[in-house]
């Protein structure tokens, strides 16, 4: 046995090392700066570095179907955005549209683009809340903004916000200031762009649920209610995230610490950005009159497991009835109205007696944890969401 001992020895040191380093950053992130560095990796921005996101065209657009612009919030941030036209709608200006300057907008009042979305009554505007890292022009999104706008219809444009901190944004991000990043964001499509709430859908992915969840419960809480809500691998609270997930699907957060959860919950006592969402969800259910909230998540997500989803639902739908439900009572009422997808997919359809308010939770088989977004059930969501069918009804 003795020619092994080296190696026992490498071994132990090895772990001993790992353990000791994974220890030492757990301290690091007690710090609130570098807790919001990690969190929100909004310097981390590949591959937009080789890419000048002021060039929407490298990206695969039409050239000019995508207007780069600044607005800004009351604290005085200036946010970047895009403004992505529909396909369809760009086709019939195309040469017009052709003529118009390009890069970031001075003033994009004065675009064609911003034009026909502000005076078409048919003009229907998601405004998209992207998920941690990167820009508007990261990964999976730019395929996703044509998945949505570039489809049957020709009226569905998009808002896509880099959120302070991120991309060529100002700032640096906070929960609170992020969330009113979102809510500017809403203010400047029916401040500006003049587009009612009822002919605006609320979409966010990952953290973006996040700041949908802010952003629908404070208007909620002031009697504006939009067409529709989207919810793409979603979390109920980061602290009860942070305890199961892992960073890009495999370096683990405080998963290691699970069987000593004293220590679990001191560590998450130190998270600065909580994120409530499953409480704000239900506050915002409970404060509105017309709900159409799409809860999506993929079975195969490694980064946030789709029970997280399943969390958001129960918040939500609990929040339906004044008192609301036992949770037995809820699992049983949710699986007289489930449809089995087949692959462990499915979609369970609540609808409270008596109420305007549908909640529809749709686990998809496929799409991992970003790709998801650009994928039909996310469009078909969104196209519901703009013009409901009366959804099946519940007995409560
Ligand atoms: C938009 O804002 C960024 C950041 O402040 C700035 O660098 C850029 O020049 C602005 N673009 C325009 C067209 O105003
Ligand atoms: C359900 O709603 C009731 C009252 O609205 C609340 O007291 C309860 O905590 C909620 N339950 C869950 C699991 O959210």
């Amino acid at each position: 046995m003795a020619p092994l001992a080296p190696i026992f020895r490498t071994a132990y040191w090895v772990v001993f090392f790992g353990i000791s380093l994974y220890a030492l950053a757990l301290i690091a992130l007690v710090n609130p700066w570098l807790q919001r560095q990690v969190l929100y990796a909004h310097k981390i921005r590949s591959p937009s570095w080789w890419f000048d996101i002021n060039k929407p065209e490298q990206f695969g657009f039409a050239k000019n179907q995508v207007t780069p612009f600044n607005f800004t919030t009351p604290d005085h941030e200036t946010i970047y955005a895009w403004h992505v036209m529909p396909l369809g709608l760009y086709a019939k200006h195309e040469s017009e549209i052709l003529q118009q300057p390009s890069g970031c907008a001075e003033d994009i009042t004065n675009t064609k683009a911003f034009k026909l979305l502000r005076d078409d009554p048919e003009a229907r505007l998601i405004i998209n809340f992207h998920g941690n890292a990167g820009t508007v022009a990261q990964g999976w999104r730019t395929d996703s903004y044509r998945a949505l706008s570039d489809g049957s219809t020709s009226s569905i444009h998009i808002l896509a916000i880099d959120y302070r901190g991120f991309g060529l944004s100002t700032g640096f991000p906070t929960e609170e200031g992020i969330i009113s990043d979102g809510i500017a964001a809403v203010d400047w499509a029916m401040k500006i762009a003049k587009v009612p709430s009822d002919r605006i859908v609320i979409l966010g992915q990952s953290l973006g649920t996040a700041v949908t969840a802010g952003v629908v419960n404070h208007f909620a809480e002031r009697g504006t209610e939009f067409a529709g809500v989207v919810l793409v691998a979603g979390f109920t609270d980061l602290p009860s995230l942070v305890t199961d997930y892992s960073i890009a699907g495999w370096i683990p957060v405080l998963s290691p610490l699970k069987p000593y959860p004293r220590l679990q919950k001191f560590f998450t006592s130190y998270i600065v950005d909580r994120w409530p969402s499953a409480t704000r969800l239900s506050n915002f259910v409970r404060v509105s009159k017309r709900v159409r909230l799409f809860i999506i998540h993929s079975k195969d997500d490694y980064e946030i497991p789709w029970y997280h989803s399943e969390g958001l639902f129960a918040a939500a739908a609990n929040a339906t009835t004044d008192g609301g439900i036992d949770s037995a009572l809820l699992e049983e009422t949710k699986t007289m109205s489930t449809i089995d997808m087949g692959d462990g997919a499915f979609i369970s359809t609540w609808k409270a007696a008596g109420s305007n308010k549908i909640i529809r939770e749709e686990i998809v088989a496929y799409g991992h944890h970003s790709r998801v977004l650009t994928y039909a059930p996310i469009s078909l969501a969104a196209l519901k969401a703009f013009d409901l069918d009366d959804g099946e009804a519940v007995p409560l």
